[in-house]
This record gives C-alpha cells, structure tokens and sequence, in this order.
C-alpha cells in the first residue's frame, strides 16, 4: 500500500494524475468511480486534462461502485443522477459506456448478478477511485460485511444514512438499503486510489492502513491488494503512527 499525504490542496491533482496515467496506459480503459464529497475534486481535476487536451474518456467505459435501493433514477441524490452528472456530463463520456448498479430491478438479486458480468466482460476495472466512511466502509460495505463478498444489496447503517442526510431533506428519506459491489468486486480492480481528507477520516485510514485486516473496517482488506494507493491530507493522516 503507497501512502501519499499531502496538503489538503493537492490531494484532487495527485489523485486524477495516477487516475489519468492508468487510463491512458489502459486507453480507452475501465474505470471505477464513486459518489459521495470525496472524489468531487478528483472528477474536476480530470475534467482539467481533458478540456486541455491532454485525455480523453469518449470512450472509455466506467462502473459505480453503489446505488440505493428504491430511489428514483431521476431522484437528484440517485447515485445514477449523480454520476450523470458529476462524471459522464463533466468528463465527456459515453452514457452507454456508463453503468451504475439498478437499485429500481425487481429482481436485485439478478441485477447484482448482471452487474457482476458486466464488470467481467468489459475486462475489468483498471482503476477504482475509492472514498472511505468514517466507520472504515468502502463502496457500502458496513462494517461486518465479508472481505470477500460481491454486488449485493445491503442495509445501510444509521450512521452512514447520517452522514448522507445531508443530501437529503430530511434522514428520514435516505433510503435504508442500497446495492454494492462487494469487497471482494473492489479487490479485482487493477489499481485502487482512495481519496480522503479531514480528521473525521483519521481512525478509518489507520485501520485501513495499520490495523489488522478484520470486516471490523471494512477497508482494512485493502492491505490484501497488491496495488493500492492512499492519496489523503495531513488530517486524515494525523492518527497513522
Ligand atoms: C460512495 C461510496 C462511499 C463513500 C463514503 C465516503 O459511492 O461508495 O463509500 O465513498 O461514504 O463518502 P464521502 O466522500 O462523502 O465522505
């Protein structure tokens, strides 16, 4: 696992630099994405390179990591709204080449599946950009999720739909399950970054980092992959040893 700390400010270009090189490399490539405040910085970054010629997404595809359960596709916080517009609008991609888990399937469980093959047949994800939960979750795998499980639905816990309540009126309406690649997806991909910033992450990058590999933090299974990079600010660093 490669450590990068870095000044708050720098942490999106570092990050969207070893995105943009691995995509190049792979060109046109697969490429994980994730919702949620971390990866923001990172997408506007890419959209840098790409408005100034230096990559080019048109044709590379892309897989979210989660989507909740029973929210409409046109919901603004569905994370297919989100990363329509956060990711294919911003980079200049390929809606068909875009594909986030279908939380409205009414078979889950064979979208799950379907998903899974998708992810095969496209060759895999070259690279995964993760965030981390303050609770060590990566994707929506809670803590006690197996290190080896794959798309599944899962509950949310109320600390992650208290986090996430602040893109919504109310935590009443953050929806209580989702679908998500499982840790065991996450770990085929080629090369995982992981982005985080602020002390609210510290526990969680040291578990992922130094603690033993345990579903007690979920992104403790990390330290099982052979290409990981933690790209995080002096805060997030601050209770590595
Ligand atoms: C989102 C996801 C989650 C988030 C995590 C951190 O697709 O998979 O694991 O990355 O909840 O969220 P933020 O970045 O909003 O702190």
């Amino acid at each position: 696992m490669e450590l990068i700390i870095l000044p708050s400010h720098d942490v999106d270009a570092v990050a969207a630099r070893l995105v943009a090189d691995d995509l190049r490399a792979a060109s046109p490539g697969v490429l994980g994405v994730a919702t949620g405040s971390s990866p923001l910085g990172v997408y506007a970054a890419l959209e840098r390179m790409i408005a100034a010629g230096d990559l080019d997404l048109s044709r590379t595809r892309a897989f979210a990591l989660d989507e909740y359960v029973g929210i409409p596709a046109d919901h603004p916080e569905s994370y297919a709204a989100v990363i329509r517009r956060e990711v294919v609008e911003r980079l200049g991609m390929n809606p068909a080449f875009v594909r986030v888990p279908d939380g409205r399937a009414d078979d889950l469980e064979l979208a799950c599946a379907e998903y899974e093959a998708a992810i095969r047949h496209a060759g895999g994800i070259d690279v995964q950009i993760l965030g981390i939960g303050a609770n060590g979750h990566i994707g929506f795998n809670e803590p006690s999720s197996s290190l080896a499980s794959r798309t599944r639905v899962k509950t949310l816990t109320r600390a992650t739909r208290e986090a996430n309540a602040r893109f919504f009126d109310d935590v009443a309406d953050v929806p209580t399950h989702c679908l998500t690649q499982g840790i065991g997806t996450i770990l085929d991909a080629q090369h995982l970054v992981l982005v985080a910033r602020g002390e609210a992450k510290a526990e969680a990058i040291r578990q992922a980092a130094e603690g033993p590999v345990s579903a007690r933090w979920p992104a403790s299974a990390l330290q099982l992959h052979p290409n990981v990079t933690l790209v995080i600010d002096d805060d997030a660093a601050s209770h590595l040893e």
